[in-house]
């Protein structure tokens, strides 16, 4: 055993618990997420993570995308706040975008960026804006990752706490290496060396902490290989640590939260039939355990 698999921590049925609610609290005690997401293109990268976040608990949330697809995020969000931002001629965020998202931070609890943005220069400056100015947690998913990969030191800038969710190709271009057994000593050398929390998805999903703690997700299956899954995940973890909850306990929640709905799926629709929408729509099976 190397260092990291001896410190390591499965995290099991029985280790998650959230809270009952108060029964005189209102939405504004469950979080104001603004996520940042979508492209031409990516049209349901945003939808899936605003809709997951709803499920997992968010009082409100605003998703940002840009105007070319906000027709289309607003048929789809009935729950959430869909508003257009300034975009690019090709359709992906232009960099007039950076001035409303900065605005609307400032009355966040937390910001998600990165499901479907796409890969334009513009959007790779908005998440630097947005590492650089949140006084709230950021997390950065999919391209939100690809934007910081190769200019790694911008996280050093960050004020607030960052969680970053890469599958192993992401993890890859951060620098990493999620092969085999480097997975859990690269996952935290990671998250220590730069000070922030790492969730490397796949089977068995690792966060590392900052601190150096590695815990593996006993929860997820093959069921939720396919296409969107990962959007879902960002949008719980996003509703978590928007509720407030300490940091490592609400993302190692959402982590185990999403697999254990992936898993309630896959007993009820099979490995094959088992879609992002339908974890979504078991979330509530899920949560329900572990409260
Ligand atoms: N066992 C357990 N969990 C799994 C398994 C498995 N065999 N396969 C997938 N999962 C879980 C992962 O742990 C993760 O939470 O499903 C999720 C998949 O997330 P992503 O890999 O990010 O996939 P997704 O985002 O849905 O789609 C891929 O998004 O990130 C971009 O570049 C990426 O375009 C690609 C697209
Ligand atoms: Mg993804």
């Amino acid at each position: 055993l190397d260092k990291a698999e001896a410190d390591c921590r499965a995290v099991t049925a029985g280790e998650i618990t959230l809270p009952r609610r108060r029964p005189d609290t209102h939405k504004g005690d469950y979080g104001r997420d603004l996520i940042i997401a979508g492209s031409v293109g990516f049209t349901g990268a945003p939808v899936l993570a605003a809709r997951a976040a709803s499920a997992a608990g968010a009082g409100l949330v605003s998703l940002g995308v840009p105007e070319t697809i906000y027709n289309i995020a607003a048929v789809k969000c009935d729950e959430e706040m869909p508003f257009p931002l300034p975009c690019t001629a090709e359709g992906s965020l232009g960099g007039l975008a950076v001035y409303p998202i900065l605005d609307r931070l400032k009355k966040a609890d937390v910001c998600l960026v990165g499901p479907g943005l796409g890969r334009s220069q513009a959007a790779r400056e908005i998440v630097f804006a947005i590492l650089k100015e949140a006084a709230v947690p950021v997390v950065l998913d999919a391209d939100g990752i690809n934007a910081v990969s190769g200019n790694i030191d911008i996280l050093d800038e960050a004020l607030a706490p960052v969680i970053l969710t890469p599958h192993a190709g992401e993890f890859k271009r951060l620098g990493g290496n999620a092969e085999g057994g480097a997975r859990l000593s690269e996952a935290r050398r990671f998250a220590v060396s730069h000070g922030c929390i790492l969730v490397l998805k796949g089977h068995r999903t690792i966060t590392a902490l900052p601190d150096g703690a590695v815990c593996v997700n006993t929860t997820g299956g093959p069921a939720m290989a396919k296409g969107g899954t990962g959007d879902v995940l960002a949008g719980m973890i996003a509703a978590l640590v928007g509720q407030k909850f300490p940091l490592k306990d609400a993302v190692l929640a959402a982590v185990y939260l999403h697999g254990l709905a992936g898993d309630l799926c896959q007993a009820r629709y099979g490995e094959y039939s088992v879609t992002a929408g339908r974890i979504i729509d078991m979330l509530p099976e899920a949560i329900k355990t572990v409260i």
